[in-house]
């Protein structure tokens, strides 16, 4: 009986041993060296976090003095923070957070700790999570909720609190500060009695990491949960409805972060129900909130069957609203004008709303990019995105600078990414998924960041002394050769090589919608449902040629964008290559400005994706003696299944359009840069 006993007791003891691998995501703990933490604030949750992360993390000078200084200081905005160090000064509490953050960040990755002043881009910096009251995740590739629970219980058990506290404090880590915690398709029960307890307990758990609450709510939510009659935004008693419910959640839940709304959109219920508009709905809950200092976050994702272009819409419905919101609205746009496609050009509405809140929404969860099965570092792409030059206010005008108040005074400034977590062990499915929600909060905070920097923290805070110590590994000439730079590159070159062997040379929404939008599907359509889902529709191959045609020829959505874009864009020997199927219809013998025909240069790059497949197993298989037995054989398995898909891609999408190209698949092509 004993012997049982003890081998279960080692048995279990190596399962945790092996399962902490993943789940400690970049906040690996190391020995910490003692020091002592001197402060000018008041203590308070967040000052206590800030304490205690020193005293685990610290790995400078033994028994050195650290201060943490409360005081204002103009040239720090927002949640900014100077270090130095010896030391933090912050006009917020939150800051001083971050500051300590950002110095244990510097130890671990070697870097020397010299006095600096950071400020953060935008003012909110919120993950949304698409979590439905029964556990399930909208798009989620990780597990379960994290959140919620199938059986409705409600009952907090100790272990959600651990969870929360763990998923907080790796927000903090990169400076996030808000959690929206249920899906944008919201149930209007989120907002009853008994949910909102739940809420209130989420709360509790992350506040002491500066993460407030948010939540997604319907719009139809006065009929469906209070009863009324209607839910126009214009009747005194759904507003009454609106201003008692967000009193009731500020009674449990003071510092309660605000409304995300997705409304006449996708089948969602909205303003335009009862003949209103965007503003009408946003203004109505904005008012509710303002007497607590919240805000409304309203999606300008929107698109209907009838739209023939469903690239417009969001610009056509939006731009005539442009100053129309009250000042507690951020509008949240997709970095898109379509749906998180791998590759899109910047949405127009960026710098276009002038005197409007504008937020960027990336998704972090890769629901078009192969989900938890393709390694894909999405910083790339969220950085490409950001620095898009609109030319709104002339050259220089990126999408960064048009929504982070350096080009317009924006009354607030936020960025929102889609989460990627679940109850999976490691957070997010794939190991290497955790630097997707890493690098989303780094470039929340940073968004001039470059995904270099970016993947070089990541792989040192994730890997360097999982085999050894910390510190050592990084200053490790073997360490750096063999394991850094080559897996840094492929974490690098991963998005393109997605691109590559699924949709290059912008095609879009060429993917299976019977897998969940996994793997090749450019012949999928259901049956009539709706006008933009004919076969086809978005990548409009014939024997004439392929693309969609949005030159002015064609849908002329290019006249969305600001000149000397719109010119650019609309002339096929001047579109970048890598939007050139999103903006043109082409034949297939059209000349590249490699040489190649258009269809031998499609070849190629699906060729290309798979190369690079193929070539990130070999890097891999590589680093063995750097990485932990559990994450280089999940990371292995994982490369392995993406080789598979690739060439699935490749042969599917190849097959699918040469029925219309009728021209040869090339034994070799150069392939494109
Ligand atoms: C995509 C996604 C949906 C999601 C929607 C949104 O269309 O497939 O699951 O609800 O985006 O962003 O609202």
């Amino acid at each position: 009986m004993k012997r049982i006993i003890f081998s279960v007791l080692l048995l279990s003891a190596s399962l945790l041993a092996k399962a902490e691998d993943g789940h400690q995501l970049w906040l690996r703990s190391h020995q910490a060296a003692p020091v002592k933490v001197v402060t000018t604030a008041k203590n308070s949750a967040v000052l206590a976090t800030a304490r205690q992360e020193l005293q685990q993390g610290w790995q400078g000078n033994p028994g050195a003095t650290v201060t943490l200084t409360l005081r204002k200081d103009k040239a720090i905005k927002y949640d900014g923070y100077r270090i130095s160090p010896t030391g933090v000064q912050a006009s917020t509490e939150a800051g001083l957070l971050y500051g300590v953050f950002e110095l244990l960040r510097r130890q671990q990755t070697g870097q020397t700790a010299q006095a600096d002043l950071s400020n953060p881009s935008y003012e909110y910096r919120l993950l949304n999570h698409w979590d439905n009251p029964d556990g399930s995740v909208e798009r989620g590739y990780a597990g379960q909720s994290i959140f919620w629970r199938k059986d409705s219980s409600f009952v907090t058990t100790n272990r959600d609190k651990v969870r929360w506290r763990e998923y907080a404090r790796a927000n903090a880590s990169v400076g996030i500060n808000g959690a929206v915690i249920n899906n944008v398709n919201a149930s209007p029960k989120i907002l009853s009695a008994e949910y909102l307890a739940r809420v209130k307990a989420v709360a509790d758990e992350l506040r002491p990491y500066g993460v407030k609450t948010y939540l997604a709510v319907k719009f139809s939510s006065p009929a469906l949960l209070g009863g009324l009659k209607t839910s126009d935004p214009l009747d005194p008693a759904v507003v009454k409805w609106w201003q008692s419910k967000a009193k009731e959640i500020y009674r449990q839940i003071p510092d309660f972060g605000g409304f995300l709304v997705k409304a006449s959109s996708e089948g969602q219920p909205g303003p335009q129900d009862y003949g209103r508009t965007h503003a009408d709905g946003a203004n109505m809950l904005a008012d509710a909130l303002k007497p607590y200092h919240g805000l409304v976050m309203w999606r300008a994702f929107v698109y209907s069957p009838t739209d023939k272009d469903r690239a417009k819409q969001a610009y056509n419905e939006f731009v005539p609203l442009d100053g129309k919101f009250r000042d507690n609205v951020i509008v949240q746009v997709k970095n898109g004008p379509v749906d998180f496609q791998p590759r899109e050009p910047f949405s127009p509405l960026f710098g276009a709303m002038k005197k409007t809140s504008v937020m960027p929404e990336f998704q972090i969860t890769q629901e078009y990019l192969g989900h938890s099965t393709d390694l894909a570092f999405l910083s790339t792409m969220w950085e490409e995105c950001l620095q898009s030059d609109t030319y709104q206010a002339g050259p220089g005008s990126t999408v960064a600078r048009c929504t982070d108040g350096s080009v317009y005074p924006q009354k607030h400034t936020a960025m929102a990414g889609v989460a990627n977590t679940g109850l999976d062990r490691n957070w997010t499915g794939h190991d290497f998924a955790q630097a997707n929600w890493y690098a989303f909060g780094r470039l929340a905070w940073n968004n001039q960041m470059k995904s270099a920097q970016i993947a070089d923290e990541w792989l040192k805070l994730t890997f360097a002394g999982a085999t050894g110590s910390a510190a050592s590994a990084t200053t490790d000439s073997n360490w750096n050769t063999n394991f850094l730079a080559p897996v840094k590159q492929m974490m690098l070159d991963s998005r393109e090589a997605v691109l590559n062997y699924s949709m290059p040379l912008g095609l879009h929404h060429i993917m299976s919608a019977t897998r969940g939008h996994y793997g090749p599907g450019p012949w999928w359509a259901p049956p009539k449902m709706r006008a933009d889902w004919t076969p086809g529709y978005y990548h409009q191959a014939s024997e004439n040629g392929v693309g969609f045609d949005r030159t002015k020829a064609g849908s002329d959505a290019v006249s969305q964008y600001h000149e000397p874009l719109a010119s650019q864009l609309n002339n096929p020997n001047t579109c970048p290559d890598e939007y050139l199927l999103w903006f043109n219809h082409l034949p297939w013998d059209f000349k590249m400005k490699s040489g190649n025909t258009l269809w031998n240069e499609l070849c190629a790059h699906y060729d290309k994706g798979v190369q690079q497949a193929r070539q990130f197993q070999r890097i891999w298989d590589q680093t063995q003696p750097y990485v932990d037995a559990e994450r280089f054989a999940a990371v292995q398995n994982k490369l392995r299944s993406q080789s598979g898909n690739a060439v699935q891609w490749k042969d599917a999408c190849l097959l699918y359009f040469q029925q219309f190209s009728h021209m040869p698949i090339p034994a070799t092509v150069e392939p494109p840069m």
